[in-house]
């Protein structure tokens, strides 16, 4: 027993729980997936070995279960804004078996860290020969999934041992910005300057991760309250919205507190009943051309005893901060790459819950890492 405490020790490195450890690799493996999705100038995206072109498609099918399926609903924000291709985003275990029509000239896309979940293996069978190609983003590079597709992009993020997915979701959503960026420059909807330009933008993320992660300690003290929290609500909008549903799916995930995501836009039409001084709501809102949006949705809680915990910028946090409970400081980015920092206060939010309630972070209750039956 004391050598297996030893071996699992050294494993987490010098952290106390896998989660732990792979949130805070982060930034050195966004940095290395990011590096081998471009030319080695880093003006261009390059995916070496694979020849997509995106002028053979007129509308992209993703599939994908928990939250790789997150992934792939920030991925649509980007997809149809700078690449203007239409996207839609199904969760794999309603696919399946709704069957839909799949047009001509459809890609079809598989988002799976462990490449075996059983409802996302099934999806791209039943797309096989019916969408123009076949395309997995992967972790694991020998996986089902991976074998089965006409190309597999790997995310290099390394082992993921804990249940609740971190690091896979930051590089899938890396390899995802890369992808936009070769559909859009091959559909002529940016320039070689923008594209560069982008591709530097998300140069900039690891940094601004290391940033994000010495919020830590701030983090962890507004954990102190949320843990006694029975109902919390995360709210964003555009490409924050699906960070919102990350959000609330990794609070419920470990720490059995219940919580929802919605768009702000629909804190109206539902989730607005439910606010009391007693539901704390998490608002993620970098400044970006639908801030001010966010900010009277923030008032509409406000007004209503709501606890709002603001996560934004700088210039954010200057405008907005009158009646808020707590904010949290985030480095300031260019919103294309925003979902992917955003989603580590989103991660450490849920973690320092966890670990105040004291659940079993790295093997939740009734949780399995890969879910390869149905
Ligand atoms: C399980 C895991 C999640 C993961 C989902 C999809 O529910 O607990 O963390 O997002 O499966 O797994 P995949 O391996 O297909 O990404």
């Amino acid at each position: 027993r004391y050598v297996q405490a030893e071996n699992s020790f050294a494993e987490k490195g010098n952290h106390k729980h896998f989660m732990a450890k792979e949130m805070h690799e982060q930034p050195s493996v966004m940095a290395y997936a990011l590096n081998n999705y471009t030319t080695p100038d880093g003006l261009k995206v390059e995916i070496s070995g694979v020849d997509l072109d995106f002028t053979r498609y007129d509308r992209v099918t993703m599939v994908a279960c928990g939250t790789a399926y997150l992934a792939a609903h920030v991925a649509k924000y980007w997809f149809e804004q700078v690449a203007r291709l239409p996207v839609e985003i199904e969760v794999a275990s309603e696919f399946r078996y709704r069957e839909p029509p799949i047009a001509p000239r459809t890609l079809a896309v598989f988002i799976s860290q462990s490449g075996e979940t059983a409802d996302t293996l099934a999806a791209l069978r039943y797309c096989r020969d019916k969408a123009e190609t076949i395309l997995s983003i992967i972790n694991v590079p020998t996986s089902t999934i991976a074998r089965e597709s006409d190309h597999a992009l790997p995310i290099f993020a390394g082992v993921e041992i804990g249940v609740a997915s971190t690091k896979a979701f930051t590089c899938q959503l890396t390899v995802l910005a890369a992808v936009t960026l070769l559909a859009a420059r091959q559909r002529g909807e940016i320039d070689s300057d923008r594209e560069a330009e982008l591709l530097a933008q998300l140069g900039t993320v690891p940094g601004a991760m290391v940033d994000a992660l010495a919020l830590e300690p701030q983090i962890s003290s507004i954990c102190w309250d949320l843990s006694k929290a029975s109902d919390i609500l995360f709210l964003g909008r555009g490409a924050m919205y699906p960070l919102a549903l990350e959000g609330a799916l990794k609070l419920k995930e470990i720490s059995y507190i219940h919580a929802e995501g919605y768009a702000s836009g629909e804190l109206k039409h539902g989730p607005i009943a439910l606010i009391d001084e007693t539901v704390p709501v998490v608002v993620m809102a970098p400044t970006d051309a639908l801030f001010e949006k966010s900010v009277s949705n923030m008032q509409e809680v406000m007004a209503r005893g709501g606890k709002v915990l603001l996560i934004s910028d700088a210039e954010g946090l200057a405008s907005a901060s009158d009646g808020i409970w707590k904010s949290l400081r985030m480095p300031k980015v260019d919103p294309f790459v925003a979902p992917i920092l955003y989603a580590l206060p989103a991660q450490l939010l849920a973690y320092h819950t966890a670990t105040t309630k004291g659940t079993d972070v790295d093997q939740p209750r009734n949780l399995a890492k890969s879910v390869t039956v149905e």
